[in-house]
C-alpha cells in the first residue's frame, strides 16, 4: 500500500462532516473525535447514529454468525448479498464460477499451509455463504482517530520487481510471521503486487498478502489480506470486503481473518501460497490461496488492468510514522535475511503467466530496497524453491539509526 487514508475516507464516506475534515484538509487536521468539543450532545448523539447507518450498509444480514476466539466476529453473508454487488457495475449479478487456472510449473512446497484462527475450532459458514469479517463501531472510530493527512508518510520496501512485460498472473509461497510494530497506526506487511498505470495518477493494483495493522483490525495479529485500487490509491479501491469490488465465492477463508499458526525465530516455519490470474474468457482477475479459489476482482473495476499488468513486486512494507530516523518496526521476521532459513522472512515458488499463458519463472528479477540497512533483500534460484529471495530486518539498528 502507498497510500491508506483515502480508503478510510471512501469507508467514512457518509460520515459526512469526518470526511469534510479528513479528505478535504491536507496539513496539520485535528483529531475531532478524541478532541473535539462537540456543540452539544445532540451533535455526538448525531455521529453516533451516522456511524450506526453507516455500519448497516456495509455489515450484510448473516444467516449465520461465528465468534471467532481472537474476538472477531464472522458473519455467514448469503453470496448474493455480498458486499461487491453494491457497486453500480455489478449491481444484480451472481458470483461466477471459479475457472481453471492456466496449467504449468507451479508446484507448491509442502509445509504445512497457515490456516485462520475462526474456524480452527471446526465451525464453518454454511453453503451458499461466504464469511465476512464484521466492521465494529470501534473498527469506524479507530480508523478515524489518528489519521494525518498530507502528512509524508515513510514507507520502506525490500522487494523483487518484474517489469516491462505483459503478465497475466502471478504467485508465490511465503512464510508468515508476526512483526513487531512501532505505534499503533504503523504497518508491516507482505505482499505480492500487481500493477499496471502510473504512480499518483491512474494506477491500478491488485495487492495479496499478510499483514499486521492495528488500526484497521484492533489487534497486532497477522491477517490475511487482500486490497486493489483503479486510481493511485485517490478515490477507489479498500481492503478485504470494505467496500464494493471484490466477488467472494469461497465459503471457507475469510478476508482479514487471523493467520495460525505463524512462523517462530528458529522454529516451525507456516508459509501461505497465493496465486492471482487473469481468466482469459471474462478478463476477470482470480485469486488463489492454497488449493482454494477464493474469488475475483471483476475486470471492470479496473482501466489499465482490463489488459494485463506491467509489473509484479514481491516481498516486504512497512509505513512508519516519523521520517528523519528509522523506527524500530519490523518487516518480516525482524531479523536480516542473510540469517537464512527458519530466521530470516522469505518467498519461494515465484512463478509469472507469460503472454503465451504460461507460468514461467521470472528469468531477470531485479531486487530492490529502500534503505538495505534497515531493511534488506537477498535473491535467489534453486531447484527446489524456484526462483526465491529472503527479505525483513529489524529496523532502527547500529547501522541504521
Ligand atoms: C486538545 O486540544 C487542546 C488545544 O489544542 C490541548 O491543549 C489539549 O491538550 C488537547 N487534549 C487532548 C486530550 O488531546
Ligand atoms: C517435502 O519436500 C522435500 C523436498 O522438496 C522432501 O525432501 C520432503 O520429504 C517433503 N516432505 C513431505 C512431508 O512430503
Ligand atoms: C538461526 O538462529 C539460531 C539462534 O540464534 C542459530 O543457532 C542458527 O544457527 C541460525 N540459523 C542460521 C541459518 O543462521
Amino acid at each position: 500500500m502507498d497510500v491508506s487514508s483515502p480508503i478510510i475516507c471512501l469507508l467514512l464516506h457518509s460520515l459526512v462532516f469526518v470526511s469534510l475534515f479528513y479528505c478535504n484538509n491536507s496539513l496539520e487536521t485535528r483529531n475531532p473525535l478524541v478532541n473535539q468539543t462537540f456543540q452539544s450532545e445532540d451533535e455526538l448523539v448525531k455521529l453516533k447514529e451516522t456511524i450506526a447507518i453507516r455500519l448497516k450498509q456495509l455489515n450484510k444480514p448473516a444467516v449465520k454468525t461465528i465468534q471467532s476466539p481472537d474476538g472477531d466476529i464472522i458473519d455467514c453473508v448469503l453470496t448474493h448479498q455480498q458486499p461487491a454487488f453494491d457497486h453500480p457495475l455489478l449491481k444484480g449479478q451472481k458470483p461466477m464460477d471459479p475457472p481453471e487456472m492456466p496449467k504449468g510449473n507451479n508446484q507448491i512446497s509442502n509445509l504445512s499451509e497457515s490456516i485462520q484462527l475462526w474456524s480452527l475450532s471446526g465451525e464453518s459458514c454454511p453453503d451458499g455463504t461466504i464469511p465476512i469479517r464484521r466492521i465494529t463501531e470501534q473498527d469506524l472510530l479507530r480508523a478515524n482517530s489518528d489519521i494525518r493527512f498530507g502528512e509524508k508518510f515513510n514507507h520502506q520496501h525490500a522487494v523483487q520487481v518484474v517489469k516491462d512485460a505483459a503478465y497475466y498472473g502471478a504467485q508465490a509461497t511465503m512464510n508468515v510471521w508476526n512483526p513487531h510494530g512501532e505505534s499503533k497506526s504503523v504497518f508491516s506487511l507482505a505482499q505480492m503486487r500487481i500493477m499496471s498505470g502510473t504512480y499518483g495518477k491512474d494506477l491500478n493494483t491488485i495487492e495479496v498478502g499478510w499483514q499486521v495493522y492495528p488500526k484497521i483490525y484492533g489487534d497486532r495479529r497477522t491477517r490475511f489480506f487482500i486490497f486493489w485500487t483503479a486510481d493511485a490509491y485517490q478515490h477507489t479501491g479498500c481492503y478485504n470486503l470494505k467496500c464494493p469490488g471484490f466477488v467472494q465465492t469461497n465459503k471457507a477463508i475469510a478476508l482479514g481473518a487471523a493467520i495460525s499458526p505463524i512462523s517462530t525465530y528458529n522454529g516451525n516455519q507456516f508459509q501461505i501460497s497465493l496465486f492471482v490470474w487473469k481468466d482469459e474468457m471474462t478478463g476477470n482477475w482470480w485469486l488463489r490461496y492454497g488449493d482454494k479459489n477464493l474469488g475475483y476482482w471483476p475486470t471492470s473495476l479496473f482501466t489499465n488492468l482490463k489488459n494485463a499488468a506491467a509489473r509484479v513486486h514481491w516481498g516486504g512494507e512497512i509505513l512508519d510514522e516519523q521520517y528523519e530516523q528509522a523506527s524500530s518496526t519490523q518487516m518480516g521476521s525482524g531479523h536480516f535475511p542473510d540469517e537464512g532459513y527458519k530466521n530470516a522472512s522469505y518467498f519461494n515458488h515465484i512463478y509469472v503467466i507469460d503472454s503465451r499463458r504460461l507460468w514461467i519463472q521470472p528469468t531477470d528479477p531485479m531486487i530492490y530496497a529502500d534503505r538495505p540497512n534497515c531493511y534488506n533483500i537477498i535473491g535467489g534460484l534453486d531447484s527446489s524453491w524456484g526462483t526465491y529471495f529472503y527479505y525483513g530486518g529489524p529496523g532502527k539498528n547500529k547501522n541504521c539509526p
